[in-house]
């Protein structure tokens, strides 16, 4: 079947998640399915899989195999929320796989993509939040130069957000291929990249929350997973591998204390199984896995 997405680090993940046939499991970001097709594949009769994501369109894409797998649900939701959602105890395993789907950047439509015209959209769930055209309006020059730093590690940060600012008062960008050619015309151009992609890639990562979001979800994850459960988180920037490194060390490693006094072991919640990269065949199968990082965790006793 033609998912239009290929899914990253595949059999790492499936490996990380030690699918037992009768489990119950979590696919936080359904995408394509992907993920979600090859974890069914492993499933017995009496397994479930319950999937997220909060992008219209991916839910619409997975309501097929939604009724034809009595084992599968699909949920559109911010898995931010996960918690809020789902019996909270008792998973198996719970995957992430963060970022934009190749659906949502092929799709001009979508607003995502500096090199295909489309409306300046951005947004995963078109029906909540700003726009990236609204935000771009009303975001301060401060709010949006950290932004495009933090974000986008664009190191024009203060000059480009000036510039934006002051053309955005005198007439709104619309239109995503308007907004790439003024970035390019204020940022210069550095190594084979578009002067634009940081730049978009702040703007989309602030107009959806993402790094809030997986905060949320992770905390939400160590709690819906029961002991021996499974988390797989796969990244494609270091400000998300980042926050799942540090979540994972802060929960499986005891802080550094006094050497006088016993280290606290109450809050140590999960247990490390490292880091997975792609291979060599695969990045070059699928240049979209070159930046991917895998990380799984357990939830110890
Ligand atoms: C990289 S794709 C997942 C691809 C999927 N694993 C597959 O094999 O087809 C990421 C998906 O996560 C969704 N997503 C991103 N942030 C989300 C969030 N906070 N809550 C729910 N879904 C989210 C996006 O809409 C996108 O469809």
């Amino acid at each position: 079947m033609q998912t239009g997405h290929t899914p990253v680090l595949l059999e790492e993940t499936l490996k990380g998640l030690s699918i037992k046939p009768d489990g119950r499991y979590i696919d936080a970001t359904f995408g394509r399915g992907g993920h979600a097709r090859a974890l069914l594949a492993r499933l017995s009769s009496m397994g479930q899989l319950l999937a997220f994501d909060r992008d219209p369109s991916a839910i619409e894409a997975g309501q097929a195999l939604a009724a034809a797998d009595r084992r599968f649900a699909l949920r559109h939701a911010n898995f931010a929320d996960l918690d809020l959602v789902v019996p909270v105890q008792g998973w198996d395993g719970i995957l992430f796989d963060f970022g934009v789907s190749s659906p949502q950047l092929d799709e001009p439509e979508r607003g995502f993509s500096f090199l295909r015209d489309g409306p300046l959209d951005m947004r995963m769930d078109p029906a909540h939040g700003l726009s990236a055209a609204q935000w771009l309006a009303e975001v301060s020059e401060s709010v949006l130069s950290q932004a495009l730093f933090e974000f986008g590690e664009e190191k024009h940060a203060r000059r480009l957000a000036r510039a934006l600012k002051s053309r955005t008062l005198q007439s709104p960008f619309s239109r995503t291929t308007e907004l790439a050619e003024f970035i390019a015309s204020v940022v210069p151009k550095t190594g084979p990249t578009h002067p634009a992609t940081r730049a978009f890639q702040a703007i989309r990562i602030a107009v959806n929350d993402e790094l809030g979001a997986i905060d949320r979800a992770l905390i939400a994850a160590e709690k819906c997973l029961r002991v021996g459960g499974r988390l797989a988180a796969i990244s494609f920037h270091s400000l998300e591998d980042r926050r799942v490194k540090q979540f994972i060390h802060s929960r499986s490693r005891p802080p550094v204390v006094s050497r006088r006094l016993p280290p606290p072991a109450s809050h140590l919640t999960l247990i490390d199984h490292g880091k997975c990269l792609p291979s060599a065949a695969e990045i070059a199968a699928n240049p979209r896995a070159r930046s991917a990082v895998l990380r799984i965790a357990e939830k110890r006793a």
